[in-house]
């Protein structure tokens, strides 16, 4: 890819994002994400960590193959096993990349790597010696970079161009850096590393101080020319820049950016609400650009201004990114034709048994809710989804509760277990919800801990669709799951039999990992 006064748009959802904690995603779950992020237009999707997990070097294999378009990438630690992993991961891509790293703070060198800066300086050229074997295409980043020497830094980069890196990507890892300060390192890259005509610069930056997106775009206006983030702001700690932020302050300041990208921000709405869905995250109210709230106009001054034109209160038409209200789409009478025909405007291709099961469980949310929404629909298709990529596992067959002010709550769950064999169990607990659990944990016998719950409403109203977010805790790790129904209690019991159901297919792959498998 060649320097252009366009922005290319490199999003790590599947590898940055991967690593909020709670996260932890099939490799099904990943592929449907990678398909949504090549609707985006996303230059590069990072599967993953190739070298990390049969997991994820399964993901990003999959993703290489089956995605074509966009440049495939897994990131690999400065050492052989890491890049050797990526490449053979990366073998199916259409437009390969290997993207390596390592430290270059003296922080890092100091208490994480035990290394002195020739060693490590010559490890870097190695790891990108090693991935031209490979491939053309190699990104470079020396981590914790706005806490480097910056004449260290320099010399690193020179030397990592030279061995052959076509992106150097400056992470600010730690989100320590402000606006002017990136910007002004970004100039001084440009200004002395020599040979930095023959690399794009990139930059991954952290949002901890809650400055990834005005970084990125401060690197932007001194010479940088790849964005690295994440859709919702996804990432380690408080996450990376919000991919849809930096994209639609290009987009609505043209005249100040003068850039341009490969995006299509109507496809931001899907590609945010598929990614809060999958990750089990839902996007807070009032988040730039996405949030339920981004574009509702409350006080009384607000509404009248933008009731006599938009432009007085909006800067951008919701429309243009994908932003969906809760207009009324369906109901009681409609029929699969008319429910096929909306489903492919939301991105949804369903073969005829595809549509034939989502039509039934239409039909039953239309019996308890007269108003059916594109919202209630994609909450409709994401059921579908995961009971699709946790085939093999258990599912929910059915919930019956005895709850109240005044009676010990009892709960009577039906699963239907790997062997498709049905199993019926009772439990009490101290409410219908722990009753639903310890039922189910009779069943399953996994001794997780329940870490997390919550329940939200897919739209406004009392008959609303409840979903429900679980987390649980096994091993160390933490795995979710999500439910949607219009009883809150089976939306419980199906969250969190998803989310024992994402821990087995995880850990199996996990179980079965060892470094010789690559
Ligand atoms: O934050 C970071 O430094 C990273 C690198 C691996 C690019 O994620
Ligand atoms: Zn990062």
């Amino acid at each position: 890819m060649s320097k252009t006064d366009k922005v290319i748009i490199f999003d790590t959802t599947l590898r940055d994002g991967e690593q909020s904690a709670g996260a932890g995603l099939t490799v099904e779950e990943k592929l449907r994400i990678a398909h949504q992020l090549n609707k985006l237009g996303v230059d590069v999707i990072e599967a993953g960590f190739a070298g990390s997990s049969q997991g994820d070097f399964d993901a990003v294999k999959r993703i290489a193959n089956e995605v074509k378009g966009p440049v495939i990438t897994s990131l690999a630690r400065a050492v052989e096993a890491d890049i050797d992993a990526a490449g053979e991961a990366l073998k199916g891509a259409e437009n390969a990349r290997i993207h390596t790293f390592i430290s270059a703070s003296d922080i890092h060198l100091m208490h994480q790597m035990r290394k002195d800066r020739e060693s490590i300086m010559d490890m870097a050229v190695k790891a990108v010696e090693r991935a031209k074997k490979y491939v053309d295409d190699v990104e470079f980043s020396p981590m914790d970079a706005t806490r480097t020497d910056p004449k260290y830094l320099y010399t690193m980069l020179e030397a990592v161009i030279n061995a052959g890196a076509t992106t150097v990507n400056i992470p600010d890892t730690v989100g320590y850096s402000n606006p002017r300060e990136f910007g002004e390192l970004i100039k001084g890259i440009k200004e002395n590393v020599p040979n930095i005509d023959q690399a794009v610069i990139s930059v991954h930056c952290h949002n901890d101080l809650g400055m990834a997106s005005a970084n990125s775009l401060s690197a932007i206006e001194n010479g940088a020319r790849q964005i690295e983030g994440c859709i919702n702001g996804l990432g380690e700690r408080a996450g990376n820049a919000a991919l849809e932020e930096v994209i639609m302050a290009l987009e609505t300041r043209p005249d100040f950016y003068e850039l341009e990208t490969n995006i299509d921000p109507k496809e931001i709405g899907n590609s945010s609400r598929m990614v809060g869905s999958i990750f089990g995250f839902p996007v807070q109210a009032n988040k730039a650009i996405v949030g339920q709230n981004a574009f509702r106009h409350s006080s009384g001054i607000h509404q009248d201004g933008y009731i006599k034109n938009h432009s007085t209160f909006e800067i951008m038409e919701p429309e243009s990114v994908g932003w969906r209200g809760e207009a009324l789409v369906l109901g009681k009478l409609s029929g699969r034709a008319g429910l096929r025909a909306r489903l492919r405007e939301l991105g949804y291709e369903l073969n005829d048994e595809e549509l034939a099961n989502i039509f039934l469980k239409f039909k039953d949310l239309a019996d308890n809710k007269r108003e059916i929404t594109d919202m209630d629909l994609e909450a409709l298709m994401s059921e579908q989804h995961r009971i699709i990529d946790t085939n093999g596992t258990y599912h929910v067959d059915s919930v019956k509760v005895v709850c109240g002010n005044d009676v010990i709550p009892k709960a009577e769950v039906s699963l239907e277990c790997p062997n498709k064999d049905k199993q019926q169990v009772t439990s009490e607990g101290t409410g219908p919800v722990d009753a639903v659990c310890k039922a189910i944990d009779q069943v399953v016998k996994l001794g997780a801990e329940l870490t997390e719950f919550s329940v939200s409403a897919v739209t406004e109203g009392i008959d609303s669709l409840g979903e429900v977010t679980i987390r649980i805790q096994k091993d160390g790790s933490v795995y979710s799951g999500r439910g949607s129904d219009s009883d809150i209690v089976v939306a419980s019991a199906k969250a969190y039999v998803n989310a024992i159901n994402r821990y087995l297919i995880i850990s199996e792959k996990e179980r079965n990992f060892t470094s010789e498998t690559v």
